[in-house]
């Protein structure tokens, strides 16, 4: 079977030292690493430390006679499963950012397919510079993956955001984004809406109520969707989160925002999946003005009934459609999320007791069980990117059951 490949370009960082580390721990996980090194990183590193390393030959000249293939930098670009940069400068960022293949680094990296994760390492102020910043954007905004430098010391002398991530998560995150690579593509064809994280209901001009919600769950199922083929419209609460590249996004406050922005989402979708925490009340009335302390007297808030968007998304399910909801309980979760699944027309529901260590809100796990009325399917814990592909494994077969009918 062939080994996964990871293209490994190098650049010119005084970090360029750390790729040595990262190709030898890429071949221990199993990989085919192929290195490129710029000519500005054969200052830093040699071609033989990391022909050593990665057990291939390295990649330095664009027209030194040809070492493995014929035309060499559309080999490795057809080759790579996973194309890392690491470390990259903020040269590298511009030349790929404007479109410039002027050596056998940013030719290949032109002309591959795979997904190219770059791993950043500079000065300061050479991160923060606008131009950076705006060439990372613009990069990130047509796939591109970025691990950000961390803070540290620089080889400048000063202390700051520049230093190379830690090589941990460069080789977990190629690992990771090789494993996506081998997802099969079962969603092709298929519209996937997907609801994250909580809602804010306003109090008065700088006050709101809100939940727990981080929005990992929600943005796992539609990173997971969109891996798998599936367009995806994501409506998503506030969060920190950054919209998965490549995924329709639409920014919601309000419990009713939400239902605004579903309404239409689920009418073009085959799979809704309804994984926010939405507010169940908000305040009957918004003060116009910030509410002042009431000198010791008790204040009292009147809220009044939000609209129940999955039953909302229910009332109008389409034949052929599979509505999933979830259900976040602290007691009785079985008796709780039955009751749920029957209101809200859900084909199955995913019921996770929030209460339970690992499971629930803000954290990257979850311990979740799946029911319909057939019965009750308890998982164990699992990453919330783990259960988001199994939620999208059930909710397709439903699909294919019913279109099968
Ligand atoms: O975002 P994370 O930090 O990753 O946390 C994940 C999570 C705990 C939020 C998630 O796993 C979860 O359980 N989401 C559902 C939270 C919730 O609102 O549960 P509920 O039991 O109150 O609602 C049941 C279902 O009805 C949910 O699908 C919910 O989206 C929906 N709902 C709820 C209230 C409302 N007014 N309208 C709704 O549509």
């Amino acid at each position: 079977m062939k080994k996964p490949c990871v293209v490994l370009g190098v650049t010119g960082s005084i970090a360029a030292y750390r790729a040595a580390d990262i190709a030898h721990r890429l071949v221990k996980a199993g990989c085919e690493v192929h290195c490129i090194l710029t000519k500005s990183a054969q200052q830093l590193i040699t071609e033989r430390t990391m022909e050593t390393m990665s057990g291939q030959p390295c990649i330095t000249d664009m027209f030194a006679p040809p070492k493995q293939w014929e035309v060499e930098h559309i080999e490795l670009a057809k080759r790579a499963d996973v194309f890392l940069v690491a470390p990259a400068t903020a040269n590298f960022v511009g030349k790929m950012a404007s479109g410039i293949a002027d050596d056998m680094l940013t030719t290949t990296v032109m002309a591959t397919k795979a997904p190219v994760l770059v791993a950043l390492a500079m000065n300061t102020n050479m991160y923060e510079n606008p131009v950076t910043q705006k060439n990372i954007a613009y990069l990130r905004s047509i796939g591109v993956r970025f691990l950000e430098p961390i803070e540290g010391d620089l080889a400048c002398g000063t202390v700051g955001k520049g230093h190379i991530p830690e090589t941990d998560d460069i080789v977990r995150a190629t690992l990771d984004a090789m494993e996506e690579q081998r997802q099969p593509k079962d969603l092709t064809g298929l519209t996937v809406a997907v609801t994250a994280g909580p809602t804010r209901e306003p109090i008065d001009p700088v006050r709101y109520i809100t939940n727990k919600s981080s929005g990992k769950m929600g943005y796992a199922i539609a990173r997971a969707a969109q891996l798998r083929g599936a367009r995806v419209l994501l409506i998503s609460g506030p969060t920190a989160l950054e919209a998965p590249a490549g995924v329709e996004m639409v920014r919601v406050e309000s419990t009713k925002d939400l239902l605004d922005a579903l309404l239409p989402a689920a009418e073009q979708a085959d799979i809704v999946v309804q994984a926010a925490a939405p507010a169940d009340y908000r305040v009957a009335e918004v003060a116009p003005q910030k509410i002042k302390k009431q000198d010791g007297e008790p204040f009292v808030l009147t809220l009044t009934e939000n609209p129940d968007v999955a039953k909302a998304v229910g009332e109008n399910k389409r034949e052929n459609q599979v509505l999933v909801g979830f259900a976040a309980e602290t007691q009785a979760v079985r008796a709780n999320a039955t009751r749920k699944l029957d209101k809200k027309h859900l084909d199955f529901i995913v019921a996770n007791d929030v209460t339970k260590p690992g499971a629930g809100f803000d954290v990257d796990t979850n311990i979740a069980a799946f029911l319909d009325h057939d019965g009750i399917e308890e998982l164990p814990l699992m990453t919330k990117d783990a259960l988001a592909h199994r939620i999208l494994d059930r909710a397709l077969a439903v699909l294919r059951a019913k279109q099968a009918r």
